[in-house]
């Protein structure tokens, strides 16, 4: 005879499966995916010395701190350094990472690998492009609005052209360029497009191919371009950020052109930008279109963070705006977009 109390275990197993059925019902129960100070992710980024993803990786790493979640900084300059970057992460039991890839093309392989590992990937500024060299719909981005944002340049350089009352026949522009990367390109198209609405000669522009996105492959860019086109009085200088249009302008120097018969304009209002601002006297670094580094790190991070913890899928592409800075106001801009 059975015990009194005693219920064959088939009953005791359904009365608390309906138990725990009741209570998750009322919303109490259902567990997140996981506890807040389990969740770890990586940001990793082409150019970690450059102040413009410093501050992202600031930026994330101070939300993580906010929200309890960990951020692990990394560096990916090439391929390689990302695979293990991302090996490195899943050893530590990240759960996914931000990326701004140092080769967009190796998106498939990227994405490839974090889909091994069950990781999930969000890319910050350079979007992947798949292998038929379309951007990556598949993962999320946030960066830069590039071609607005590159007409912003234009039209800042044609307005301070007019402004210095420069004849637009005695104007040539280096275009700082980088073609193979699309986020280069959609700006430096943008800047052209608003110089040639606003009566740029077209024949006066003269590219200069840089092999990477920094201060010393635009500089070395740049040199050739100036003293092959000596006849020109005065110079217009963009490129995809501001580290590059330095270059140029630094090359103008070189060259011997003086900062009143040079505009360089930019793009990104980082530390770069407040350095030459800070410079006693002006230099041909006219100006840049600033964005918020600290919004996009901060929120790629975030929209990693809650696909994570609520199983969200962030937006396919979040497009950012940029605001004018300049010598004068520099320190406003950085206050407001809070850098
Ligand atoms: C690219 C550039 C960076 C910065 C970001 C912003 O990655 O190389 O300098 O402009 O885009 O999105």
């Amino acid at each position: 005879m059975p015990r009194r109390g005693w219920r064959p275990p088939v009953i005791r197993f359904l009365k608390s499966s309906l138990l725990v059925l009741s209570v998750s019902s009322l919303g109490l129960g259902v567990a997140p995916l996981y506890a807040q100070d389990d969740v770890k992710i990586g940001f990793i980024v082409k150019k970690p010395e450059q102040a413009w993803f410093i501050n992202e990786q600031d930026a994330a790493s101070a939300l993580g701190k906010q929200k309890g979640f960990e951020v692990v900084r990394l560096s990916g300059e090439d391929g390689q350094q990302v695979l293990s970057a991302i090996d490195n992460l899943n050893s530590q039991g990240a759960q996914g990472f931000v990326i701004c890839p140092p080769d967009v093309r190796l998106g498939p392989a990227i994405a490839n690998r974090a889909k091994q590992y069950g990781m999930k990937v969000v890319t910050v500024d350079d979007q992947f492009l798949g292998a038929d060299g379309k951007p990556m719909d598949s993962v999320p981005h946030l960066g830069m609005s590039g071609y607005k944002i590159g007409q912003q340049v234009g039209e800042t350089i044609a307005k301070e052209m007019k402004a210095r009352g420069w004849d637009p026949q005695s104007v040539a522009a280096l275009r700082i360029s980088n073609n193979e990367l699309p986020t280069a390109k959609e700006r430096t198209d943008g800047a052209t497009a608003a110089l040639l609405d606003a009566g740029f000669v077209k024949d006066n522009i003269f590219d200069a191919p840089q092999q990477n996105t920094d201060t010393s492959s635009a500089f070395a860019a740049a040199s050739p371009v100036l003293s092959k086109n000596g006849d020109f009085e005065h110079w217009v200088i963009y490129a995809l950020n501001e580290e590059s249009v330095l270059g140029g302008v630094r090359a103008s120097e070189q060259y011997g052109l003086s900062p009143d018969q040079v505009i360089g304009v930019g793009i990104n209002g980082s530390g770069a930008a407040f350095a030459e601002f800070s410079r006693e006297k002006a230099t041909g670094f006219y100006g840049t279109i600033a964005v918020s580094s600290t919004m996009h790190g901060r929120q790629s991070a975030d929209n990693l963070y809650t696909w994570i913890t609520e199983d969200k899928q962030p937006p396919a592409n979040t497009q950012t705006t940029g605001t004018l800075m300049t010598r004068d106001n520099w320190k406003q801009v950085r206050e407001d977009l809070g850098l």
